[in-house]
């Protein structure tokens, strides 16, 4: 006994000598106190008819984390379903993708964990260690787990010089320099976390597409990271150019009703899956912001997709076509997903499903949801969402999504009726679908934490697990990743939790409150330029088109009088946008044009609530700056000191999008700021 307690102690004692640096995410396996580590004594490891690389990866995983918790050994044996064992079984009836359950045997239980495939068995896996990991009781188990979406994917939004478009954590993952030959050991890392949080695709570069990544080289390359994430489940995907018959075919043309054309796309679809045998298919940024697509030949995005649909379709490969279309042109960019895809709608072959952003516009701190969603009805549809924050404060601040997740997840589309929410409209429960799917842009790098900021690894797990169930709630997400992350420690977790889920609230009170979007600056999309005016630019990337602030108010009209966006909502969604007094003040101002004395709820003129906001969002991140104070002695100093940095410039950054947008806002209401809102630090000029 003395010798076991010895071990454990040098054992825990090496795991906080581990230099924490974020890079183990939230599979830390940190040692747990020593009354709950000794009820997992004794225990025996079965594993059965598992004999698959992902059985030796369950073997390998379980073992090393149970060891690292427990301080025990645990033993593989051969005995069947013996008492206290852990029994991992096929079991091909099983209409669940997992169960996890104790189950009685002779003299005691056991706890089984059941899937029909192997890779079910790891999500189970996965599943029992964040139980042990964040200490659950697990004496009396009955879990039946099936994700709602099939193909949970991230979008890696990689280019192959190795940058990230919109990446704020370094530089891609994917060496492809040195592939097929050098393979990184984050590779593997990467296949694991993904698999621990339910992920199984993965689309390795930008959608804004090198036709080079479909060359037999870098299929080549691509089939040696496929090889390494197949045994963890995760297939991978591609994002294709839609010129590549001409690009890296040489043909005259990349029209989708050429038959040479055609051709081409299937002989490529051949090479891909004799190279790639489980590829999941591509994902097609068309006709959008430059890129080529079937308009430039006078054809459609049905005819654009079904093209590639039909070369993939003999190998079930599948084609995510993005709805991400709007014009320069165009007087409500809002609208024009809509616009585009609805007459077109039943149009598509059965392998293609449209990939629609969470919002109409472009990931903006808050949007309501694309109206497309619920409308759509016979063409699976599925969200795509931003983890990667663009427009949340890159990886300065901390913003932890899944409140922006669910709300657009939960939205009522009330396509057929009451309770007909987005998630509903696209996991199949609705409209029956064959595929169904939903994707985040990643937010991984090279950098040792993975995510440049601590906590945005709390927004790639977070995805993960509300691909897989979109109705945990965001306290309870938050609430693991907490403890698994950093610490189990109440005087902890309670107040981070609380910090988290106020986060990006905060960031919408002190960028763009009210429905308030797209006053970010030219390009980089960091901080404010609410007045930003180049001559000759886009229109529709002037933050002006987005706010319309003018003598009389602030906001766009997005009403029967206005640009009639809220008719492509169902009602009664529809009327409650299209009234100002029914209209959430939450996305006011995305559909009114407001006048600056008009009296809010509150009471408030909205000119003073907008001041009021700016004000909270401010305060806000002072309070996250004194609970991270608080915290230090509870986690090691490196991430302490890291966020603490992080969570200064957060304050510093916020203070500066208040000044600048107020300031600026000013100059159209002629109103005061209000004693309670702190005076401004800049200057409006030297903001500019
Ligand atoms: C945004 C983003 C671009 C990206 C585009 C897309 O506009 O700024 O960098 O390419 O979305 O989703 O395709």
């Amino acid at each position: 006994m003395r010798n076991i307690l010895f071990v454990f102690a040098f054992l825990s004692l090496a795991i906080h000598l581990f230099a924490e640096d974020g890079s183990r995410l939230w599979l830390r396996y940190e040692p747990l106190p020593e009354n709950i580590a000794t009820h997992y004594s004794g225990k025996i490891l079965y594993i059965s008819s598992v004999n698959s690389e992902t059985g030796k990866i369950i073997e390998k995983e379980f073992k090393e984390a149970f060891q690292a918790m427990t301080g025990k050994n645990l033993h593989s044996a051969k005995m069947d379903r013996g008492k206290n064992s852990i029994c991992f079984e096929i079991n091909k009836k099983l209409p669940e993708k997992y169960t996890i359950q104790t189950k009685p045997v002779k003299n005691g239980n056991y706890i089984s964990i059941e899937s029909a495939d192997d890779k079910g068995l790891l999500y189970g896996m996965f599943h029992l260690l964040r139980l042990m990991q964040t200490q659950e009781d697990i004496s009396n188990l009955n879990i039946r787990e099936t994700p709602s979406y099939n193909r949970r994917i991230l979008n890696h939004w990689d280019n192959i010089d190795g940058s990230i478009e919109r990446g704020y954590a370094g530089a891609s993952l994917w060496d492809w320099n040195d592939l097929p030959g050098t393979i990184s050991p984050r590779y593997t890392e990467y296949a694991r976390a993904n698999a621990s949080i339910g992920i199984n695709g993965s689309v390795l570069n930008n959608v804004n597409a090198n036709p080079k990544f479909i060359s037999k080289e870098y299929l080549l390359k691509a089939a040696e990271i496929a090889k390494i994430f197949r045994p963890w489940g995760i297939q991978v995907y591609l994002s294709v150019n839609f010129s590549s018959p001409a690009e890296l075919g040489g043909l005259p043309t990349s029209d989708p009703l050429d038959p040479a054309v055609r051709q081409w796309w299937k002989d490529k679809a051949k090479e891909i899956y004799s190279i790639l045998p489980d590829f999941g298919g591509f994902l097609v940024k068309a006709n959008s912001e430059g890129l080529p697509g079937p308009q430039d030949f006078g054809r459609t995005h049905a005819d654009g997709a079904n093209m590639l649909a039909e070369a993939l379709e003999p190998y079930n490969g599948i084609v995510m076509w993005r709805a991400f279309v709007y014009n320069a042109t165009s007087p409500d960019r809002a609208k024009q997903a809509y616009e585009e895809f609805m007459p077109l709608d039943g149009q598509f072959h059965k392998n293609v499903i449209i990939q629609v952003k969470n919002g109409p516009v472009d990931f903006q701190p808050r949007e309501p949801f694309t109206p497309l969603f619920g409308a759509m009805q016979k063409t699976p549809l599925m969200v795509e969402f931003q983890i990667t924050q663009e427009y949340l404060g890159f990886s300065k601040q901390l913003a932890y999504l899944a409140p922006l997740y669910k709300e657009c997840l939960q939205s009522d589309t009330y396509a057929k009726g009451k309770g007909s929410t987005v998630a509903k409209c696209t996991d199949g429960s609705i409209f029956p679908q064959a595929i169904t799917a939903i994707a985040g842009v990643a937010n991984t790098g090279n950098d040792t934490n993975w995510t440049g900021h601590h906590f945005a690894q709390s927004n790639w797990y977070c995805f993960g697990r509300l691909a897989w169930n979109p109705d945990l709630t965001s306290e309870q997400i938050a609430n693991e990743w907490i403890k698994m992350t950093f610490t189990n420690e109440p005087a902890f977790v309670e107040p981070v939790r609380q910090m988290m889920l106020d986060s990006r609230e905060a960031v919408v009170n002190y960028m763009m409150p009210l429905g308030l979007a797209h006053l970010f600056a030219w390009e980089h999309h960091y901080g404010p330029q609410p007045w930003l005016a180049i001559p000759g630019a886009r229109p529709d990337w002037m933050p002006s088109y987005y706010h319309k602030a003018d003598a009389e108010g602030l906001g766009f009209n997005r009403t029967t009088t206005g640009s009639n966006a809220v008719s492509q909502y169902f009602p009664p969604l529809r009327d409650r946008y299209n009234s100002i007094e029914t209209c959430p003040e939450n996305l006011l101002l995305w559909f009114h044009h407001v006048p600056w004395n008009y009296r809010m709820q509150d009471g408030n003129t909205l000119w003073d609530e907008l001041c009021y906001k700016y004000q909270a969002g401010v305060t806000s991140t002072r309070q996250f700056q004194n609970i991270w104070d608080k915290t230090a002695s509870y986690i090691d100093k490196k991430r302490f000191d890291e966020v603490q940095y992080k969570l200064k410039v957060q304050t510093r950054d916020a203070i500066k999008w208040k000044d600048a947008c107020l300031l600026y806002f000013q100059t159209f209401s002629r109103q005061a700021i209000p004693d309670a809102v702190e005076r401004p630090v800049y200057d409006l000029e030297e903001l500019k």
